[in-house]
């Protein structure tokens, strides 16, 4: 039995649990992965200021993202292909998310479909959507939402083109994977997964096939996928779905302060400062330097969350303290996941919180909605954090 003490171990166990084109299509980035290292490694830079003698028997990592009541300040992200990392995925990662109270978003782009995650959970998920050339198709995801009692709405903004992975074409990256050769000599050293896939039907794109007319074939699809994207996305877009929707609107894929307030300006809720996990525009600015400015651009007219090289609850302090009201996490508990299931995702769960509180505490504070700059060391604060 492996000991799990951090994410890294989790990442271990799923490299060598899941087929490698699913395992790839998550550990990585676009083009030289630059911005993929640099979301982690700009965060590691930032030192914490360590506070003593500060009663901390009594602490909460509980707070709210649009008005959810979360246990810690961590939702998790859309990510595609989730029921690759394991069998029936989205609805695992769901169910651990409602036991752990946080929210659980799902992609357009999932496995198992919206139904499926409905009927499976108790608590309103949060439901992620691309822009696609099909008015019809998003008028009817919108509604199935709706249908479905999803929370909020995360329209993903940084997608008009795809980035491109160099891993997911050298590995033929396709859902189910294809009869090659090389597959199924990969797919013989993984046997708990060929398991778990014997065991569902869910291995296509369970939001789109049977939903579009003339998309049966799940091959075919992604190649549908990239077509239908649509790189004609605008701002008047963002106001449409708003109008749809009428609910929450989350609006994730922002690095820049001007497209956050007007992102704001369309009646966004919250803005995710993302860049798509450093899978889309290489060589744009890490999430951690973008932050600030968005922070101070928005301030109290909606909430900024951030998201992309959050892999430890030290890293979520670190967005608080500048400014994030909430993260994000993908690769943290999709590496869960492939690793262990609905557990692995808890597993996930319970080292980021623990991380979250022990360095809360150790900086001397109580209240994850207390978090401020001060709980930074000023002098670690790259040139991207303005003073205050
Ligand atoms: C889709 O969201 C991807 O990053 O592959």
């Amino acid at each position: 039995m492996t000991t799990i003490t951090h994410i890294g171990d989790l990442q271990a166990l799923a490299k060598k649990r899941v087929p490698r084109m699913f395992y790839d299509y998550v550990d990585s980035g676009s083009w030289t992965e630059t911005t993929y290292r640099e979301n982690e490694s700009d965060l590691q830079a930032i030192r914490f200021r360590q506070r003593v003698a500060v009663d901390i028997a009594k602490r909460s990592t509980a707070t709210t993202m649009i008005d959810v009541p979360v246990s810690m300040p961590v939702a998790l992200a859309p990510t595609g292909l989730t029921g690759m990392q394991h069998a029936d995925g989205e609805i695992l990662a769901a169910r651990a998310a409602e036991r752990f109270g946080v929210p659980f978003t799902l992609s357009t782009m999932s496995i198992c479909s919206i139904e499926d995650v409905a009927a499976q959970t108790a608590a309103p998920f949060w439901f992620q959507l691309y822009m696609m050339k099909d008015r019809d198709f998003i008028r009817s995801l919108i509604n199935r939402a709706k249908a479905a009692n999803c929370g909020a709405l995360m329209l993903t903004l940084d997608l008009p083109v795809g980035g491109q992975r160099h891993k997911d074409i050298r590995n033929g990256l396709s859902a189910p994977p294809k009869p090659t050769l090389a597959n199924l000599l990969n797919l013989a050293t993984k046997p708990g997964w060929c398991k778990g896939m014997l065991g569902t039907r869910r291995y296509g794109f369970g939001n789109i096939v049977g939903h579009v007319k003339g998309v049966e074939d799940v091959s075919t699809l992604s190649a549908w996928t990239m077509a239908q994207f649509d790189p004609s996305l605008n701002w008047r877009d963002v106001e449409w779905v708003k109008k749809e929707w009428g609910g929450k609107l989350i609006l994730k894929g922002i690095l820049d302060a001007e497209d956050a307030q007007r992102g704001v300006d369309c009646g966004a809720d919250s803005v995710v400062v993302s860049n798509h996990g450093g899978r889309q525009l290489d060589g744009a600015s890490s999430t951690i330097s973008a932050l600030p400015a968005v922070v101070d651009a928005i301030g109290s007219r909606a909430e900024v969350w951030m998201d992309g090289g959050v892999r430890s609850g030290q890293d979520v302090l670190k967005a608080l303290a500048l400014g994030a009201r909430g993260t994000m996490i993908g690769r943290a508990f999709l590496y869960g996941l492939g690793a262990m299931g609905e557990a692995g995702v808890t597993r996930c769960l319970e080292i980021i919180h623990k991380e979250l509180d022990v360095s809360m505490a150790l900086c001397g504070r109580t209240d994850v909605q207390s978090i401020d700059r001060e709980t930074l060391l000023s002098h670690t604060l790259p040139a991207f954090c303005s003073p205050r």
